[in-house]
């Protein structure tokens, strides 16, 4: 019997774009669908826009604009983004729909006819120039314990301590600077505890895989809380019924947006929404990162349970991304958006790398772009795509009609059909990388078999073993493409054109392709240049990258290196800057990154050593006028003694830029 399943991924925040991280979860998801959709299960997969909440409402404001137009806009985004890398939703809606106001209600009721929700009096930091409550992520101020600046108002990024806003020292408002004041308001709370037995025997049930199972039991040891599921206006989100200025938190609308994707679909397509989201016959499941597992191991289930819906079958998580080994950063350039990637790259190459290192685990996985590159070249192009390229054009020799399969290339196609069961149970639990593995395994067979048979050799002297060869090879590209398909669903789209079968599912491995006309070789696949990764991560360097975070449990995308200790205008005020002309300047031998220079500013001369070797060549800066900070302390460093330094900045490498002067300036001038 067929089953019904039913699937989500996390819905993505609507006030910044798809990038390479969230893509992790999306194609961890299609690639799931796609699988049962093609092993003969009905699959329904729902998402939507997460548009509601302070920081889209702030990033509105501050583009000038309504955060209806801004959540407008970024849905077509969006969109189009999960389109190029062919992430097929049934349905991406947003939560700013009616659906999910009429549900968030109806459970918010439900949840309060039943004594789960309390109403509580709190004091809030408030920010009186933006007449609004400032969330933990909006205030700003010097951490409590290890005395670092800039930190948020719930944690230390330097320290890792945990904190109520009105602990940080010197805190301001993050929006406008101003010191914020502590203010009350009456909020509602949801009473997690309540639900401590029900989830507790969910987690036994396997709702979770054991890692994440081991950090819900550090959870519930530590004690669950109640959590405040609403705002006080102004707030982008849903009204809380009978309040004037209350509104529902962006968490708690959130994943009632699965239901509401859900039943918009329903609707529109004739479809009982009861039976698919609540009924027995759909198995339910949730794909998430391991960000937000508090809110769908605890707070989601215990809310469904709260108001009599369903609980999913299994909450998947997945770990983050890191590219060449580190979190993606701007700096690097591989904080890369799908759109940019898409620019440069084929996006089912993403998705053959991705699931060549996913994973049932949590861990992170990792993009690793040199690797990206050879695992592309070598196994997609060289072994998967090189068989089909190399045998349809010679079939076409002899008229493109596949023949038929001996003795002995039955037994490479069985070989290959033998593997249909692992793989599916591959894919069912989400080893992907297993599922690859397995399938460049059975490709170096069956480009064993081209070697041996060499049809090239015989095209000239028998056409019909020939054929019988070709036959069999093809016979091979037709399994695998199928086992490939829910990664590659367009290069295997592509194989199904030449081969001239309708679309093809895991129930057709078996069948052989014989004595038929097959169609003309298209392009499977290119080679990835390395030039293109490269200008990609050019292009995302000078990218603007949206910090698009808003809750405690997130970890944030922060700067690559925290900001130094403020230093006071008084303290600036002390470098003095003079124009200085180049005497020399040389090579120091042992340092790669110094060149010695000798400074003229005005009658003294300096020594300085400045590390922008890679930047420039000695006899591109003698003569020329530069900026040199001059009363810095002398520094004893390994080849001599500093006595300045000259005003140069970048990234590092070949991209420092010293500041240079034109005009007639004289050396020794003060400069502001
Ligand atoms: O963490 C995030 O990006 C959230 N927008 C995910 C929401 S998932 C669900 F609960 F809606
Ligand atoms: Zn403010």
């Amino acid at each position: 019997m067929n089953r019904k399943i039913v699937v989500t991924s996390a819905l993505p925040y609507a006030n910044g774009p798809i990038h390479i991280g969230h893509l992790v979860e999306y194609l961890q998801t299609d690639i799931w669908v796609r699988f049962q959709k093609a092993n003969g299960n009905q699959c329904l997969y729902f998402c939507a826009d997460d548009t509601h909440g302070t920081p889209i409402m702030i990033s509105a404001r501050n583009e000038g604009i309504q955060p209806e137009d801004l959540i407008k806009r970024i849905y077509a985004e969006h969109t189009q983004d999960f389109a190029k890398f062919h992430v097929q939703f049934d349905n991406f809606y947003s939560t700013h729909s009616d659906e999910n106001r009429q549900l968030s209600s109806q459970i918010f009721k439900s949840l309060s006819d039943k004594g789960s929700i309390v109403k509580n009096e709190i004091e809030q930091a408030y920010c009186e120039k933006d007449n609004m409550f400032l969330p933990d992520r909006f205030i700003r101020g010097t951490c409590p314990k290890c005395k670092s600046e800039n930190q948020y108002g719930d944690s230390c990024d330097n320290c890792g301590a945990t904190y109520q806003p009105t602990d940080l020292i010197n805190p301001v408002c993050s929006n406008c600077g101003t010191k914020p004041v502590i203010k009350k308001s009456i909020h509602y709370f949801f009473r997690l505890a309540d639900f401590q037995q029900q989830l507790k025997d969910l987690m036994a049930s396997g709702y979770t895989g054991k890692s994440v199972a081991n950090k819900l039991d550090e959870w519930f040891s530590a004690g669950l809380k109640d959590w405040d599921i609403s705002r006080d206006g102004p707030y982008f989100g849903f009204k809380i019924p009978g309040e004037e200025n209350k509104f529902f938190y962006v968490w708690l609308d959130a994943p009632i947006g699965y239901i509401a994707s859900c039943k918009n679909y329903c609707d529109k397509n004739g479809l009982d929404f009861d039976k698919v989201w609540n009924g027995e016959e759909y198995e339910l499941y949730h794909f998430i990162g391991k960000d937000i597992m508090y809110f769908h191991a605890l707070f989601w289930p215990a809310m469904l349970m709260g108001s009599g819906f369903k609980v999913a079958k299994r909450l998947f998580v997945h770990g983050f991304l890191t590219v060449n080994g580190v979190k993606m950063s701007k700096s690097k350039g591989t904080f890369i958006k799908a759109s940019t990637y898409a620019k440069y790259l084929d996006p089912e190459y993403l998705r053959y790398y991705y699931a060549s290192k996913l994973t049932d685990g949590v861990d992170d996985i990792d993009l690793n772009l040199e690797d990206f590159v050879a695992k592309v070249n070598s196994d997609l192009v060289g072994k998967l795509a090189n068989l089909a390229s190399r045998s349809v054009p010679m079939l076409g020799k002899l008229g493109g009609m596949l023949g038929s399969v001996d003795a002995a290339g039955k037994e490479l196609v069985n070989q290959l059909a033998a593997a249909k069961q692992q793989i599916i149970n591959d894919y069912e639990k989400l080893d992907y990388a297993s599922v690859i593995r397995q399938i460049t395994a059975l490709a170096d067979i069956a480009n064993r078999y081209v070697e041996v048979n060499q049809p090239w050799a015989t095209l000239k002297t028998d056409a019909e073993k020939t054929r019988t060869t070709l036959t069999v090879i093809l016979n091979a590209v037709k399994v695998l493409a199928i086992y490939l398909k829910p990664v590659l669903p367009v290069f295997v789209e592509k194989i199904e054109k030449i081969l001239g079968v309708a679309a093809m599912t895991f129930a057709d491995v078996e069948s052989l392709l014989e004595n038929k006309k097959i169609n003309e070789y298209v392009r499977l696949a290119e080679r990835v240049e390395k030039q293109k990764v490269d200008a990609m991560v050019e292009e995302s360097k000078s990218e603007s990258v949206v910090n698009n975070n808003q809750v405690e449990q997130k970890p944030l995308v922060t700067l690559d290196e925290p900001l130094e200790a403020e230093c006071t205008i008084d303290d600036f005020k002390k470098v003095d800057l003079r124009v200085a002309k180049v005497l020399l300047a040389e090579k120091v031998a042992g340092a790669d990154k110094l060149l010695h220079l000798e400074l003229d500013i005005g009658g003294i001369t300096k020594n300085v050593f400045a590390g922008v070797s890679q930047a420039y060549q000695p006899e591109q800066l003698v003569g020329r006028l530069v900026i040199c900070c001059a009363n810095l302390q002398p520094r004893k460093m390994k080849f001599g003694v500093s006595e300045g330094m000259v005003l140069a900045a970048g990234p590092g490498g070949k991209e420092v830029f010293m500041l240079g002067i034109d005009s007639g300036a004289k050396p020794g001038q003060r400069v502001h």
